[in-house]
């Protein structure tokens, strides 16, 4: 079996939409993707934004998303990850690993900066394995009225 990796138009709206909600359920968030296709669909056509698909005989297994953004202290710009993901079914044979190398051969040497829930050890583990240094911060949202 052949997982190949591309990057998703907005045709593959519906797939990533149907990907990140699997994701969110698995999280504990079912009702968090708010987007909708169409407004991922939107999302997939701007340049800053990256979602690399991995599929496995055609299906949808995984994905890795990301934006393009810029560091104002060092003046460089990075990658900052939104989501890894890998179906229930296709983990432990690579594609987490795969999709991360994908996004490194596309960073051209451009740090990747991202975000990693303290409780998800399994997650933990495979980003040190891959290397990636892990620090703690808190997570500020504010939503002024
Ligand atoms: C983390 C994740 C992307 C890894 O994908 P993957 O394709 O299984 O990864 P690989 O096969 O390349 O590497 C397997 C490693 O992933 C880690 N891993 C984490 N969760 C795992 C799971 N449920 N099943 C298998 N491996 C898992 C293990 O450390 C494993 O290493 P090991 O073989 O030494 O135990 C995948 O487990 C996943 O989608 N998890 C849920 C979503 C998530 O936590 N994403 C990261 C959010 S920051």
């Amino acid at each position: 079996m052949t997982v190949t990796i591309r990057r998703a138009g907005p045709g593959d709206a519906a797939t990533v939409h149907g990907l990140m909600r699997a994701l969110a359920e698995q999280q504990g968030h079912p009702d968090a993707v708010t987007a909708t296709a169409a407004d991922l669909a939107a999302a997939l056509r701007r340049p800053d934004v990256t979602y690399l698909l991995a599929e496995r005989d055609g299906r949808p297994v995984g994905y890795v998303s990301w934006l393009e953004r810029i560091s104002f202290w060092s003046g460089d710009d990075y990658l900052a990850l939104d989501d890894l993901f890998v179906v229930d079914a296709a983990r432990g044979q690579g594609v987490g690993e795969r999709l991360m190398r994908a996004a490194a051969e596309i960073a051209k040497g451009r740090v990747i900066r991202w975000e990693v829930g303290e409780a998800n050890a399994g997650a933990r583990r495979f980003y040190e394995r891959m290397g990636a240094q892990l620090t703690s911060k808190q997570i500020c949202r504010w939503q002024p009225s």
